[in-house]
């Protein structure tokens, strides 16, 4: 039997970079559909670059002068590394539509909310504001809309009456570690 070749790919990350972190074990899982090539972080100080360093990923960081000059310094390495697919992962800032356009369902995103509620930021003290029954995560692709492109998997949790936005966001960081490499497994099954 021929083996299939993982698909190359970028992990964007601003912060911890713990999405990453499960991402790039469940890649090491010789049925694992995708490899990480590369990682880049727009902030110098995410933790994220120290995981990827200790663990020999190629990683490069990108001072976001704007989001031109990010966009364009992210293409020429994303080209140079030949990747094919890119995961955001605590990423935040917002991508343009030209740039977007070039790797059409090729984006996905992982927000901490059941979409297409609570779309943007501060999602868990929204949503405990709001006294909602539920919460959860979405993996989507990326579209030109925040938070909008089309969903792929959603993982849910019934939220308990002493949850605060704190304990929410632990239990539904829990949820994104499954349900990220959930999704990619997902959108490359056929
Ligand atoms: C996650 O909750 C992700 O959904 C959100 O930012 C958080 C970052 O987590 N967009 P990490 O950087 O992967 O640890």
């Amino acid at each position: 039997m021929v083996k299939k070749k993982k698909v190359s790919t970028c992990v964007f990350i601003s912060g911890n970079g713990t999405n990453l972190k499960k991402i790039f074990k469940n890649s090491k899982n010789k049925n694992f559909p995708i490899k990480i090539d590369l990682v880049i972080s727009n902030n110098a100080k995410a933790k994220g670059i120290i995981f990827a360093k200790k663990n020999n990923i190629k990683v490069k960081c990108i001072k976001y002068i704007n989001q031109k000059s990010f966009e364009k310094n992210s293409l020429i390495l994303l080209k140079k590394n030949n990747i094919k697919l890119i995961c955001l992962a605590g990423f935040m800032k917002i991508l343009s539509s030209k740039f977007i356009t070039q790797f059409k369902y090729k984006i996905l995103n992982i927000h901490p909310s059941l979409l297409p509620k609570y779309k943007g930021l501060n999602t868990h003290m929204r949503v405990i504001k709001n006294k909602e029954k539920f919460s959860g995560c979405t993996v989507h692709f990326v579209n030109k809309k925040l938070d909008s492109g089309k969903i792929i998997l959603q993982k849910k949790i019934k939220i308990q009456k002493k949850d605060t936005h704190k304990s929410l966001n632990k239990k539904i960081l829990k949820l994104e570690y499954i349900a990220y490499s959930l999704a990619i497994k997902r959108i490359f099954k056929n």
